[in-house]
């Protein structure tokens, strides 16, 4: 029987929530924690193998360094530097995640990793492409967490205002997993209702829109605020994709994904919905959005290639 197994590089806040959540939900048979810091490594290791005798399957968790990851299905990237999120900005860790993610990969690569790539570090859209070029894997092997946490963020608010359950109604984020995302209402349904039709007598659907856009982009800041980092939401995004891929789901959901023409956009890395099965992205959705989302969407597609720009400077210095 074939194990599954998923690599974290990164045993931070986000990877060791990752790799718990890989366990817990029973999604890895093995789980290798590789981190340039060891004794993190370790002893995140040693917490999590104390937890195993709790998980709905038994679950080995390995440490390895970058060339011993080539034997993963999936390698999940989770390394950063937390503190320089204190601006309230991803981008502003890119100064230390494009570096790193430059150094690490071509030693993964090196070792001979034929996987997949499911990449959480920040900014999330610029790191994903990066991984991409440099591993020279084939686009749909290269995912983002993307905009997948910020859905999660938009979902959560419109079932609380509802008091519908998740699996009810349709609602993504589009664009950077960063503060210039939208919300393309168009596509917010309920059972494949328009929402405005529900508002038409119904109070619970008569959204705010600026307000619910609002809790999906600052969500992570709230908890940030509070933790100086964020954890459970991003953690369960990295483990969602994760899934979907081992066990071949063919599911629909936001996650940063390579364009290439979809909503007339090509050669960038973007958060927009898709479906994620065996082969890593199976299918880029193209949703009809309104000229008002598609320019708002454009004009995100285009900070995105500000920021690859940004990224290529770095690595030129
Ligand atoms: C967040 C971080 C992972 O949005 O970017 O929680």
């Amino acid at each position: 029987m074939k194990k599954r197994i998923v690599g974290v590089i990164g045993a931070g806040h986000v990877g060791a929530h990752v790799a718990f959540v890989l366990g817990m939900r029973g999604i890895a048979d093995v789980v290798k924690i590789c981190d340039t810091k060891e004794q993190k490594a370790i002893s995140e290791r040693q917490d999590l193998m104390d937890a195993v005798m709790f998980m709905p399957h038994r679950v080995e968790y390995v440490l390895a360094n970058y060339e011993e990851l080539s034997d993963c299905d999936v390698i999940i990237n989770a390394l950063g530097e937390i503190e320089l999120l204190a601006t309230f900005d991803r981008d502003d860790e890119m100064a230390f995640t494009i570096p790193a993610v430059a150094e690490c990969i071509p030693k993964i690569m090196a070792g001979g990793f034929d996987g997949i790539f499911v990449n959480i570090t920040n900014p999330c859209d610029v790191v994903t492409d990066l991984i991409q070029k440099l591993s020279g894997l084939p686009a749909n092997r290269v995912i983002g967490t993307g905009t997948g946490l910020d859905t999660s963020r938009l979902v959560s608010a419109i079932a609380q205002q509802t008091g519908l359950d998740h699996n009810s109604f349709t609602a993504f984020m589009f664009g950077e997993h960063g503060n210039s995302q939208i919300t393309p209402w168009s596509l917010v349904k309920f059972a494949g209702q328009p929402y405005e039709e529900l508002a038409e007598h119904d109070e619970r659907f008569r959204f705010d829109r600026k307000e619910l856009q609002e809790r999906a982009i600052k969500g992570a800041w709230i908890t940030f605020a509070g933790k100086n980092c964020t954890e459970y939401g991003i953690a369960s995004t990295g483990a969602c994709v994760t899934d979907a891929i081992l066990h071949d789901k063919q599911e629909i959901m936001a996650a940063s994904v390579k364009l290439d023409g979809q909503y007339g956009e090509s050669g960038i890395y973007c958060g927009v919905p898709a479906v994620i099965g065996q082969h890593g992205v199976e299918q880029v959705m193209e949703y009809t959005l309104t000229a008002e989302e598609m320019k708002d969407f454009k004009e995100c597609c285009q900070k995105i290639r500000t920021n690859i720009a940004k990224a290529e400077k770095l690595l030129a210095k």
